[in-house]
């Protein structure tokens, strides 16, 4: 007999900003309507993910090959090697798999860069829906990549032109977007196969039968409705972090699960509860781009010189030297005592909580743009790679909850910004935050707009598995 629950299979890309969400939604998918979960991952991060807390019981995770060697790192930006191999390695595999399924699966959620696993869906009759882990706004960007090279805006040469210009091809973006705003691939030349990867993909998504997006109507709502013409069934369910928090019922791991695939250092927090309310700016670069000695150098003069206190979270990896890769300088962490504390990879939602935080000096990921957002904290963003111009453009020129340092990286920049959003916390700025953060929250509470798609996107499911 058919179980009468239905079975999802749900494929991340194998990177900590791509899991997180997508490991987010499979517990909401457990939790709210317990769905049976396949949840697929490489080896490499297969290992690193902590299936203990009782909210993952539930969920059947599997290890599938990506094709690198065993002792590629897969960390930082090597990453991007798992764009040409990913594939090819998994897709077999993948398409047995489900095949050897005691429950067929009634469909399949792939990362809107996974889009092979589209086909393979419509191959075996599965409905395939696309995640694309990125914002509305980014998203609805690449779906201009094509565009933007015919109008010659591709590649975007830094430094050598207007990086002001704005881009007039992009509908709902017109008054607002920027060279510099592009997505960093724009940088690359048309025929760059990182780029021709990203069109790929993007077009290969439109194959899926609707599209799941982290981001929350009242944030994004014009672009989500151009997206529309694209998809007819979008679902808008973040911020999926406070969803959670709003959906838990299992705290085993008190109220923030643990989604890192690093092992956090706790050591900041305890700092933190000596501090004065709004006095800390909390810094970090999330889990792939890296930073040369001399960046590292300016960042952490900037912060001293501007006075403020701050907690810095140095991830193993973050800085790369010629000669060496590797941790902060020791120095650097005794010589920064008076002022603040450099630490390792931190329980980010935890920090980003605490009342202490006034501010947070990020590259702009989406994932921590999103969590600032919903815990009402204001932004200094450092935009470095994939999706982060188009995000700090929104932090700064749509949103107006931070500023963007765009490609500036030298202590006085530093200095300045930090002390204009700390000290009396920019009123706009602060204005603009706490509204933004009451609609986030608003729009996982029952009713908000989130909280009705993610029952719209269960009762979907349950239809396909009528
Ligand atoms: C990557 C890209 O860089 C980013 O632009 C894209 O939007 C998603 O994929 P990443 O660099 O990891 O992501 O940044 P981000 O999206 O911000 O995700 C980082 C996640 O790691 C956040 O959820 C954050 O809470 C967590 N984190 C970060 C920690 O838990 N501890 C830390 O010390 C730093």
């Amino acid at each position: 007999m058919e179980s009468p629950i239905a079975h999802v299979v749900i494929l991340p890309f194998p990177a900590q900003g791509h899991i997180k969400p997508m490991l987010i939604l499979a517990e909401l998918l457990t939790q709210l309507a317990a769905f049976k979960i396949t949840f697929l991952n490489n080896e490499h991060n297969h290992r690193r993910i902590d299936k203990s807390a009782a909210s993952r019981r539930r969920i059947n995770f599997i290890s599938i090959p990506d094709g690198l060697p065993p002792d590629h790192p897969r960390t930082g930006s090597s990453v991007i090697d798992l764009f040409f191999t990913i594939s090819t390695a998994s897709g077999p595999y993948l398409k047995n798999l489900i095949a050897s399924m005691s429950q067929p699966p009634t469909c399949i959620i792939c990362d809107g860069i996974m889009s092979f696993a589209i086909d393979l869906a419509a191959e075996l009759g599965i409905p395939a829906i696309t995640f694309r882990t990125y914002s509305a706004t980014c998203t609805w960007t690449y779906f201009h990549l094509q565009k933007l090279i015919q109008n010659g805006e591709i590649p975007v040469l830094e430094g050598n032109e207007d990086m002001d210009k704005q881009i007039s091809c992009i509908p709902g973006l017109e008054n607002i977007m920027r060279r510099r705003d592009l997505p960093h691939i724009c940088r690359l030349e048309p025929e760059n196969k990182v780029l021709q990867f990203y069109i790929t993909q993007t077009s290969k998504m439109t194959k899926a039968s609707a599209l799941i997006l982290n981001t929350f109507e009242e944030l994004e709502s014009p672009i989500i409705s151009h997206l529309k013409s694209i998809f007819p069934t979008i679902y808008t369910i973040g911020p999926l972090h406070t969803a959670l928090k709003h959906n838990t019922i299992d705290t085993t791991n008190g109220p923030y699960n643990s989604f890192s695939l690093i092992k956090t250092d706790k050591s900041g927090l305890e700092w933190l509860d000596s501090q004065k309310p709004n006095s800390v700016l909390y810094v970090s670069f999330g889990s792939v781009i890296s930073l040369s000695r001399e960046q590292l150098m300016e960042f952490w003069y900037g912060l001293v010189n501007s006075g403020k206190l701050f907690l810095w979270a140095i991830r193993p990896d973050l800085v790369w030297d010629e000669n060496e890769s590797g941790q902060a300088p020791e120095e650097l962490k005794m010589g920064t005592r008076e002022r603040g504390r450099i630490v390792g990879w931190v329980a980010q939602e935890e920090v980003l909580a605490h009342n202490a935080v006034g501010g947070f000096l990020t590259h702009s990921g989406w994932n921590s743009t999103l969590e600032s957002i919903s815990f009402g904290k204001p932004m200094i963003c450092w935009p470095r790679i994939a999706d982060q111009q188009v995000n700090s453009m929104c932090v700064s020129e749509m949103w107006k909850v931070g500023f963007d340092m765009k490609e500036i990286c030298d202590r006085s920049t530093v200095e300045k910004l930090v002390r204009d959003l700390m000290e009396g916390r920019a009123e706009e700025i602060v204005k603009s935050t706490d509204e933004i953060a009451r609609l986030a929250q608003g729009s996982v509470r029952d009713g908000g707009s989130s909280n009705r798609n993610i029952k719209k996107l269960i009762q979907d499911i349950k239809l396909l598995h009528s």
